[in-house]
């Protein structure tokens, strides 16, 4: 991997998937999101699938060994050689270990962290409301960002759904997990000097705005 590697921060809700899917357009570089990927594992019906079931429908973290492996499998492909917008990955300081120890090994490191800040109150706001195209994957919100026509992608015209740890109690737990374990990160990053905060309040285009340029200034920098 030679290019930039960025590492998203944020609580669950904060627009990680949402700016990733924009900056891969800027940037050119894959999106790699450890969720979209259980879920993948989940609608093939594989053992990986199963197992990341029983604690994505808590809203706990999935055992770091087997995250850390599919993840790593996944930014050793060909198409992540020139860099990674990673999304949920790491989440605890085991993960942030393993990355470290694997783009070391590559005479690599991670660019930039970004943690796009968003409240709790937001966040179950957004949460609740947001659905997702099960063809293509585009992110709506049925408050800020509804579909042209109710329940159809505009994009693809595929079915949207409510993904199923989407509901208030899970996303409550989802919040609590985060806090516990992944909010350690922020110190982690923000002692390697890689931490930027973003005001992940704003509307979309301007988080766009200055996650690139932030990402820009860490690349001129490095
Ligand atoms: P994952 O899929 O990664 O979920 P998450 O981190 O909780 O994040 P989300 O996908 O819910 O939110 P997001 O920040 O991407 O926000 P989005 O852009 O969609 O993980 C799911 C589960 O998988 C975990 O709970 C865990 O079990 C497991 N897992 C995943 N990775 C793991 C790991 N590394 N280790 C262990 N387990 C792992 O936006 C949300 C909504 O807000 C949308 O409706 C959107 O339209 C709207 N929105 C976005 N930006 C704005 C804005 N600026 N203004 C208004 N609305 C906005």
């Amino acid at each position: 991997m030679n290019g930039t590697v960025v590492v998203l921060l944020g609580p669950p809700g904060s627009g990680k998937g949402t700016q990733a899917q924009r900056l891969v357009e800027v940037l050119g570089t894959p999106h790699v999101s450890s969720g979209d990927l259980f879920r993948h594992h989940l609608s093939e019906d594989t053992d990986l699938g199963q197992l990341a079931k029983s604690y994505m429908e808590k809203g706990e973290l999935v055992p770091d060994d087997v995250t850390v492996k599919m993840v790593m499998e996944r930014i050793s492909r060909p198409d992540c050689e020139e860099g990674v917008i990673l999304d949920g990955f790491p989440r605890t300081l085991t993960q942030a270990e393993a990355l470290k120890g694997a783009l070391s090994g590559r005479g690599q490191e991670v660019t930039v962290v970004p943690l796009i800040r968003v409240g709790d109150e937001e966040v179950v706001r957004r949460l609740t409301a947001r659905r997702v195209c099960k063809e293509c994957g585009a992110v709506y919100n049925l408050a800020f960002n509804p579909p042209e026509e109710e329940g159809e992608c505009d994009v693809c015209g595929g079915d949207l759904y409510q993904r199923e740890d989407d509901n208030p109690e899970t996303v409550q737990h989802r919040l609590y997990t985060y806090y516990k374990e992944t909010s350690p990160l922020i110190g982690y990053y923000f002692a390697q000097d890689r931490l930027v905060e973003v005001d992940g309040e704003q509307p979309v285009e301007q988080v766009s705005e200055e996650l690139l340029e932030a990402i820009h200034e860490a690349k001129r920098a490095s």
